[in-house]
């Protein structure tokens, strides 16, 4: 299996979804290179599971095995050129599904012709737009085209049945699900590691986080916010280790793999009074203590704050993401020297 593959971002105009993909990548391969063929394409070579970085993205509209990349002008030659016995059976079932950055109307036609070349090549295989085995997946961009392939199949990451208003409990500061998994995944944390959501509030994290294998610890110092977590997490079938009523500022914890979280801040989220630029140093205090060395701390906060001395966190990172006209939040991705 090539070692090779490529991946679509989703269009949000902001640098979240590049850094989302190389965190996951980095997660299980560190000496992976990126190579950015377009705002929205990336080449990554590296020895990662393809189907785990589709699984676990929220910012990752589509993903396959490199098969070619060609001009489109010499698209039907490379497509007639491909050895499809290569990577799928005779009797397999398969789709084409190209996606078009271009100004081009030529995603039909190229569908087309790749379900041609196929069915040359193994006149047993079957279309199957439905449940296909194996997809054949193309991107256009530019004169370019990519093709490859996967057989990676759940593509629906059902975000609308956790947004924040589908949950038991709610509350205005829940964050969105597809927001949320971004932060998991920033923090490089993988399956059967322990994450910590230190502001944990409703759970939105630690439930993100727990779909993809990731064992999670949830602090909040308000009781209410801790029993609405445990509700929301149960309403999902899902559990964590802790979700502990208490102070951030004072872990009761000694050791986790990583942290993510949404510092409290404006009306929603009660800060009880201390400033949040305040709150941020002491709780960075704190975090460097339980984190081990080479290990992501990921905080949201608003982008009137800014850090200063980072003496044992190296800055590997700052998203913008805006929510609405007053509010612009940041994305600050640290690791521990
Ligand atoms: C922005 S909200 C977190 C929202 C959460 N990410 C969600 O999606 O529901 C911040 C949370 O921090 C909690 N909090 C405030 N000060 C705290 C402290 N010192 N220690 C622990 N939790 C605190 C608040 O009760 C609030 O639930």
């Amino acid at each position: 299996m090539t070692d090779k593959k490529f991946f679509l971002l989703s269009g949000e105009r902001n640098t979240l979804p590049q850094a989302e993909l190389r965190a996951i990548v980095e997660t299980y391969d560190n000496k992976a290179n990126f190579k950015v063929v377009d705002k929205r394409v990336i080449i990554v070579e590296g020895r990662f599971d393809l189907n785990t970085v589709l699984k676990r993205s929220a910012y990752v509209s589509a993903g396959a095995y490199l098969i070619s990349h060609c001009k489109l002008k010499d698209a039907e030659k490379t497509i007639n050129a491909i050895n499809f016995d290569e990577f799928m059976s005779d009797h397999v079932s398969f789709s084409a599904s190209v996606f078009n950055l271009s100004d081009t109307h030529i995603s039909g036609k190229m569908e087309a012709i790749i379900g041609s070349a196929v069915k040359r090549k193994l006149p047993n295989a079957k279309v199957s737009l439905k449940d296909p085995e194996t997809m054949i997946i193309g991107i256009i961009f530019g004169d370019d085209l990519l093709l490859g392939f996967t057989d990676y199949k759940n593509r629906k990451k059902g975000w609308r049945l956790r947004r924040p208003r589908a949950r038991p409990f709610f509350h205005p500061s829940a964050l969105y699900p597809k927001f949320a998994r971004g932060l998991v995944n920033l923090s490089h944390v993988k399956e059967g590691e322990l994450l910590l959501d230190p502001f944990c509030g409703t759970g939105s994290i630690l439930i993100e986080a727990s779909l993809i294998g990731i064992n999670t610890i949830g602090i909040d110092i308000f009781m209410k916010m801790c029993r609405g977590a445990i509700n929301n997490l149960k309403h999902y079938m899902l559990d964590s280790l802790g979700i502990l009523n208490s102070d951030a500022l004072v872990l009761p914890i000694k050791k986790v793999n990583g942290i993510a979280t949404d510092l409290p801040y404006g009306r929603c989220a009660s800060s009880r009074g201390i400033n949040t630029l305040n709150l941020l140093q002491d709780f960075l205090l704190e975090a460097n203590s339980i984190i081990p060395k080479g290990r992501y701390c990921v905080f949201v906060h608003p982008s009137t704050i800014r850090l200063n001395d980072l003496d044992t966190f190296e800055l590997k990172g700052m998203h913008e993401v805006y929510v609405h006209r007053n509010l612009t939040r940041i994305i600050t991705v640290l690791r521990k020297i």
